[in-house]
């Protein structure tokens, strides 16, 4: 895994927004997988400013997103079809038949959740996955001991990924506890995962990722298996990482090519 280590989630948003633009330039139909929740929303922004003051277009993408609530209406607020067209799709020149996310109101689940896999493919693949990581070790909502093999399909939340969540919802808001999100098989298709963490609250699911064993009580320590990972983290979820000094020595010595 390539760790990059920064001292604010400012700063690591504007080092992840440059992985995906690096990936944007590099091909002429990128397909990109994006993540919801609180830790993108700063990377968002800042690929909203490269669109506004540096011209870089989302014309020719193509995105999946990770996951979707089921019950909630797209237009619903809590609802992530709504998180993304605010905080992303309204501002930039990402054309509206490009962006896809799981639906979690199809009357056939089995059918719809086998048509997002489809689509998925017929692209030719996720060229880089924006993932978060839940402080129980979730990916996407991939919760502790779930098949490593799985792929997209309805899930029940844990109680902790709820109480987590619960803080996005209002006071009279329930947090749906039942989710559609791409399996770990389907994360694990995608070319290059770019997995963002911040916070202290993070520190031990990030340690067991990176630095524990590969096991589905960690879903996210499967990503060691993976070709070709980026971490980025604040220096708050990175304070249990023993080998930090190691992560960034590395980092200090890339080639030119391989810095964002
Ligand atoms: P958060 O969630 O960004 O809201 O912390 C991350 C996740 O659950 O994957």
């Amino acid at each position: 895994m390539e760790v990059l280590i920064r001292d604010t989630p400012l700063e690591g948003a504007e080092v992840a927004a440059k992985v995906v633009r690096k990936k944007i330039l590099e091909k002429p139909h990128p397909t990109l997988g994006l993540a919801t929740g609180g830790t993108p929303l700063k990377m968002y922004q800042e690929l909203i400013r490269m669109h506004n003051e540096e011209g870089l277009s989302f014309q020719h993408c193509t995105t999946f997103n990770l996951d979707e609530y089921v019950g909630l209406p797209p237009d619903n607020g809590q609802s992530y079809h709504y998180y993304m067209k605010n905080n992303l799709f309204d501002h930039i020149d990402l054309p509206s038949d490009k962006y896809h996310l799981p639906d979690g109101n199809a009357d056939n689940l089995r059918q719809s959740c086998k048509d997002y896999e489809r689509k998925i493919k017929d692209v030719g693949g996720i060229d880089l996955q924006v993932l978060g990581i839940g402080a129980n070790g979730h990916i996407g909502f991939n919760e502790p001991t779930g098949s490593f093999a799985s792929r997209t399909w309805i899930k029940i939340l844990s109680e902790q990924t709820i109480r987590d969540n619960s803080k996005y919802f209002g006071p009279t808001e329930k947090v749906p506890y039942h989710v559609v999100t791409m399996g770990i098989a389907t994360i694990m298709e995608a070319k290059h995962c770019l997995l963002i963490a911040n916070g202290a609250k993070k520190a031990d699911a990030v340690r067991k990722m990176i630095e524990g064993a590969v096991s589905a009580s960690c879903p996210a320590s499967i990503l060691q298996m993976h070709p070709r990972v980026t971490v980025v983290l604040d220096e708050e979820a990175a304070y249990l990482l023993s080998a930090k000094d190691h992560y960034k020595w590395v980092e200090a010595n890339k080639l030119d090519w391989q810095k964002y």
